[in-house]
């Protein structure tokens, strides 16, 4: 066997929030190695796999030296000698070790950059880039869409605008390349339209321009602004999409708008929603309400026109049986997919699976805090993900994702193209709302 593993090393390292995070090192006994390193979220699900963090006084609690000593006397023995290739075997003695529901006893830091730190040894030892080694037997097609940030909100800037991503989707872009010029193009128009109007603060978590907008209309306003300043055309060529992560503001039917001073019920955040809906080229909304609030969730997904993908992130936090629910619910038509929600690399592609059986769309997405880990590109490539969503397209942690995703272009048989219009909501009808 040329993939056997000789040794696993964890080690602390930084990520993009300054907090520690962990990497760890798989090394086979043929020399070959792998390298990976665990993101962590801001604005998380409840059913999330837990983030294990040390408590007490530093860094607010959140080092991670449990984390990597578990990594190194409890996982690193027992993956010493098995096959980096065989995910499935990796994968089940990291939850067997582990041996909670919620992955916390090692964490499912330290198990999800063990899982794919497993892959990239597999693929170092057989010399196969490691799209080629997830894809399996899979044909892979092309780069996936890209979903981007332009304004960051809530839980990553301060709570000054409620609303967490105001992105935009290149839904007219011809290949991968384009997708990411229209996107920089509006994402300057944008920081250009702020600052002259006074309103930039700096950027969100996810690089995103922070602005002190006094409502969150007043962004979607700047958005399509930004768009038309750009020399493209909204809804043609671009599409808005919004995180609204609505689980931060709101639960069991409460909505809290801080900065418009508003209180909703379920059915009048809906209201809102489609209201912005209609007057905007919105062509994708994730979590639309509170991962408690179900029933709402499938009256959204029930009333907005048929070309708009529901996302849903906190409601399914990458979990099979969570996605196969919502479905069978009527709540939503796309899931987020997070590997380190659920703390395998099989488990996310579990999940990645269900929603695929269910026939919803498949968004691979990075966290709030990131690093120089490109993992996740790879893995929507090698499980033919239709979309990628990393942040915005400024600072280095989310564009070591996006350049990697050009670098792939001249490696794929399908080279830079997208996947086509008709796999997504807003191809399948002639009109955007
Ligand atoms: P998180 O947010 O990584 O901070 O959880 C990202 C998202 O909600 O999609
Ligand atoms: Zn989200």
């Amino acid at each position: 066997m040329t993939t056997r593993i000789a040794a696993v090393r964890g080690r602390r390292v930084w990520d993009s929030r300054a907090l520690p995070t962990i990497e760890v090192e798989v090394s086979l006994a043929s020399g070959a190695l792998g390298r990976a390193i665990a993101p962590a979220g801001a604005s998380t699900g409840s059913g999330e796999a837990v983030d294990l963090r040390d408590g007490g006084a530093d860094f607010g609690g959140r080092d991670v030296r449990r984390a990597v000593a578990g990594i190194e006397e409890v996982i690193s023995p027992a993956l010493a000698g098995m096959d980096a290739a065989d995910q499935a075997a990796v994968d089940e003695t990291l939850i067997e070790l582990d041996g909670t529901a919620d992955k916390s006893r090692l964490g499912g830091n330290a198990l999800i950059a063990t899982s794919m730190a497993a892959a990239h040894a597999a693929a170092a030892g057989r010399g196969v880039p490691l799209w080629r080694h997830l894809a399996g037997d899979g044909e892979p097609g092309g780069l996936p869409l890209p979903e981007i940030q332009v304004l960051g909100g809530g839980a990553h800037a301060g709570r000054r605008i409620d609303i967490q991503d105001f992105m935009v989707i290149a839904i007219g872009a011809a290949d991968y390349p384009t997708a990411l010029d229209w996107t920089a193009r509006v994402y300057h128009a944008a920081g250009g339209l702020l600052s002259e109007a006074g309103l930039l603060q700096g950027v969100a978590d996810e690089g995103g321009f922070w602005p002190a907008f006094q409502s969150n209309r007043e962004a979607l306003d700047t958005l399509m602004r930004a768009i038309e300043a750009a020399g493209l055309r909204p809804g043609e060529e671009v599409g808005i999409s919004l995180d609204i992560a609505a689980s931060d503001f709101g639960r069991a039917g409460r909505y809290r708008l801080g900065r418009e001073g508003k209180e909703l019920d379920s059915d009048g955040l809906i209201d809102m929603l489609l209201g912005w809906c209609a007057d905007y080229p919105v062509v994708s909304i994730e979590d639309p309400l509170a991962e408690d609030d179900i029933a709402a969730m499938a009256a959204f997904t029930g009333a907005v026109d048929a070309h708009v993908q529901v996302v849903a992130d906190d409601l399914v936090v990458t979990d099979a049986r969570r996605i196969e629910e919502a479905a069978r619910q009527g709540a939503c038509n796309a899931a987020l997919i997070k590997p380190n929600q659920i703390g395998t690399l099989s488990e996310a592609r579990a999940a990645s699976e269900a929603a695929r059986a269910m026939d919803w769309g498949r968004i691979v997405s990075a966290r709030s805090g990131e690093s120089e880990d490109t993992t996740i590109v790879h893995i929507a490539v090698g499980w033919a993900s239709p979309q990628l969503k990393v942040g915005s397209i400024a600072r280095s942690e989310r564009n070591a994702k996006w350049n990697e995703g050009l670098r792939l272009c001249s490696a794929l048989p399908d080279g830079a193209a997208l996947p086509p219009a008709d796999r997504f909501p807003w191809g399948r009808t002639a009109s955007v709302c």
